[in-house]
């Protein structure tokens, strides 16, 4: 009789019981990401940190609370921009915004929001079309490390001729030069973008919704996710939704295969802006 008969590898066996141990010691949940990138990633992990086993970090991880917001930076991607997709906010601003002007308040809701480019590009945003003192911003992210970043506001100075790109691009009605100071190669973004934000430490895996929103902008986050975590996460923005509310994905995201796709229709197809429906 052989006990050697499982399919699975031995480093298959290492990253399922390492992302058990993560999830109860500390609670986060990345059991049911898509599995191909998240082996990449703590492969990553290993070598860079010096482990010669993913068993062997298994155990640094648990011992050392302080392994975990490095691990965590593997096994969350935090590539971003400011006004990234430039025709996703020229969307907003011209097919959105028209409908949220008609409300006296405004909940808007930046899941998954990384150093802060998506939120600052929607504040600005909203402050050019004159909403965004009628408007709170909620920006989420499980990386703590991020969510400091997106506090602080500070971009290095190489990355704003991008911004500025886009923002131009996206139909921008100021310079963003208005929205920075610039020293010492870096650019501090106004602290009065800041006012009308809350940031916040909130898992889609493991968290439930904590209002209601008029816009979710979740970009670039369910495409770590396998299928029923990204149902469970689009569950999460049905139900955090008011009637007629919109939920922008990135670009290379789409609600066409999710369970809750019946209770969206296409806003503005092209660039993933999807409408609850009114039922
Ligand atoms: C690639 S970045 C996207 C940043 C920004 N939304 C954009 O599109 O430019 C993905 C972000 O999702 C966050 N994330 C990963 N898992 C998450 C979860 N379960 N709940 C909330 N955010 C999560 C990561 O920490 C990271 O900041």
């Amino acid at each position: 009789m052989t006990h050697l008969s499982s399919p699975e590898t031995i480093e298959d066996i290492e990253i399922r019981l390492l992302l058990e141990a993560l999830y109860v010691r500390y609670h986060y949940d990345f059991r049911d990401y898509a599995m191909a990138s998240i082996k990449r990633r703590l492969r990553q992990a290993r070598d860079q940190l010096g482990y010669p086993t993913l068993s062997a970090l298994q155990e640094s991880v648990l011992h050392e609370p302080a392994m975990l917001p490095r691990l965590l930076g593997y096994l969350t991607v935090q590539v971003s921009e400011m006004f990234r997709d430039p025709g996703y906010f020229r969307a907003i601003r011209e097919k959105v915004v028209p409908h949220l002007k008609t409300y006296p308040s405004l909940k808007v809701w930046v899941a998954g929001c990384s150093a802060g480019e998506e939120l600052y590009s929607l504040v600005i945003l909203f402050r050019e079309e004159g909403l965004e003192s009628r408007t709170l911003f909620y920006a989420t992210d499980i990386n703590q490390d991020a969510l400091r970043a997106a506090e602080a506001g500070i971009y290095d100075l190489d990355r704003i001729q991008l911004f500025t790109e886009n923002h131009r691009k996206s139909g921008g009605k100021s310079s963003l030069s208005d929205y920075y100071s610039a020293a010492y190669g870096r650019a501090s973004f106004d602290r009065t973008l800041r006012q009308q934000v809350v940031f916040s430490d909130h898992s889609l895996v493991t968290d439930a919704v904590f209002g209601e929103m008029h816009l979710i902008s979740c970009r670039n986050v369910l495409i770590y996710f396998d299928r029923p975590l990204q149902d469970r996460a689009v569950g999460l923005f049905k139900e955090s939704l008011t009637r007629k509310g919109f939920l922008g994905l990135g670009a290379k995201e789409s609600l066409r295969f999710s369970q809750h796709a019946g209770s969206f229709h296409d806003f503005a197809r092209e660039e993933k802006i999807y409408q609850r429906c009114a039922q």
